[in-house]
């Protein structure tokens, strides 16, 4: 999460049950390496502590109390002016009203007003209260000054009532926050089309050939895009994974349907990154019932499924200015690595060994080559995947700034 890295996030807590919650947002942050100054309003320390979140953050958090100290004037300017982002969460329909017609009565909405940072806010309270007039006027207000919205979310809230007014669970707010953080990156205003998963083969109604393939390095490759500020479609086989917020997620089956969604998507983008386990092979038939066991073992022929990124290569001058490929392999990683780089038209290829235990599939790190069209190759030591897609996409922006 290189994106959180030492950057200072001014953490506002507002008074609501879900106040609890944000101490784990605080502590997530600072583990990703995240500076977080944290700011409670008289009505979150109700619910939470300043102790809570010095715990977990190892800073001073500031209350009410600091606003009249001597140290005021520097406090009320300095948070907001140091700050890389505001995340106000949980912000109470109180504070988004405050905010939205620039009331400054406590320390956390006279950061508000003073900051020249974006400001995120994470609403959460009651269905009600959420979907009256008065809050979502005063949201669409904020969201037309520029202020960030996540959320929220929908489910059983702490009154029993059913609907939308949740805080965001903390990996989706964690996502919003890289959102923000990473919009002017280096990819920003490019399209980056990501495959993912395994592609699933049918059989017939219940049964598919398939590969091992967890999708984690897809996934990860689109994170790492979008907090370089890439526009990212994630075009993605079922996988158990949830998709990186603010990801276009287009969800397929098949490496015919990949195909299809690929053809459409990558044609005139920025970049592909084909980094999908697609099936080489598929039934021939498909079929319509339930085989059943009673007609004993059947026998299964299998035909070739499409290339996609050679049908990619057809696209011709449509074609994405950088196309990247990956290669998992048992035996002769580099040689077989070249042949796909050449016969499918890469600019770079992604080459990993499946066969080592802490490489490849359903695993969490990956120890892998890049090999590119102009023959320089670059080994890099085991890596945890989130790593080697922050590799990768450092490489796919250096290409598209030289190009
Ligand atoms: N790929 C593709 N279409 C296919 C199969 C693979 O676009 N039908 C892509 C993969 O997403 C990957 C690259 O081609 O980026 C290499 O995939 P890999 O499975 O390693 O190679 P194959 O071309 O399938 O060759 P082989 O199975 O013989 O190793």
């Amino acid at each position: 999460m290189s994106v959180l890295a030492s950057r200072r996030i001014l953490l506002a807590v507002t008074g609501s049950i879900a106040a609890y919650k944000a101490a784990d947002l605080a502590s997530k942050l600072t583990q990703a390496g995240a500076l977080v100054d944290v700011v409670l309003t008289p009505g979150a320390e109700k619910f939470v502590t300043p102790l809570t979140f010095q715990s977990v953050t190892g800073r001073k958090t500031y209350t009410d109390a600091d606003l009249w100290g001597g140290e005021a004037h520097v406090l009320h300017v300095g948070l907001g002016q140091r700050a890389d982002l505001m995340v106000i969460a949980p912000a109470t329909a109180n504070t988004l009203a405050k905010l939205a017609h620039g009331v400054a009565d406590n320390l956390v909405t006279i950061l508000a007003l003073a900051a020249r940072c974006p400001i995120l806010v994470a609403p959460a309270m009651d269905a009600g209260m959420y979907e009256h007039p008065a809050t979502q006027a005063n949201i669409r207000l904020l969201q037309e000054r520029g202020v960030y919205l996540a959320g929220p979310g929908e489910g059983r809230m702490a009154s029993g009532l059913v609907g939308l007014g949740r805080l965001l669970e903390t990996p989706e707010l964690i996502g919003h926050i890289r959102l923000v953080l990473g919009r002017h990156g280096r990819l920003a205003g490019k399209k980056v089309v990501v495959t993912a998963g395994g592609t699933q083969e049918p059989l017939d109604p219940v049964r598919v050939l398939t590969n091992k393939s967890s999708g984690k390095q897809g996934y990860a490759l689109a994170q790492a895009a979008l907090d370089a500020g890439a526009n990212v479609v994630l075009i993605s086989a079922p996988t158990a994974l949830k998709p990186p917020v603010g990801a276009h997620l287009v969800s397929v089956q098949t490496a015919e349907e990949m195909k299809d969604a690929v053809l459409v998507e990558a044609e005139g983008a920025d970049a592909l990154l084909m980094a999908a386990a697609v099936a080489d092979f598929r039934p021939k038939t498909v079929a319509p019932d339930k085989i059943k066991k009673q007609a004993g073992a059947p026998q299964l022929e299998l035909e070739a499924t499409p290339d996609i990124l050679v049908a990619v290569a057809g696209l011709g001058s449509r074609r994405p200015t950088c196309v990247v490929g990956f290669a998992a392999e048992s035996r002769d990683l580099l040689e077989n690595a070249d042949l796909k780089l050449h016969s499918k038209q890469l600019d770079f290829i992604v080459a990993n060994d499946i066969t080592a235990p802490d490489s490849g599939f359903g695993v969490d790190t990956n120890r892998v080559v890049l090999l590119f069209s102009d023959g320089r190759k670059l080994p890099l030591p085991l890596m945890s995947k989130e790593q080697v897609a922050e590799a990768v996409i450092n490489h796919l922006a250096g290409f598209l700034e030289h190009k």
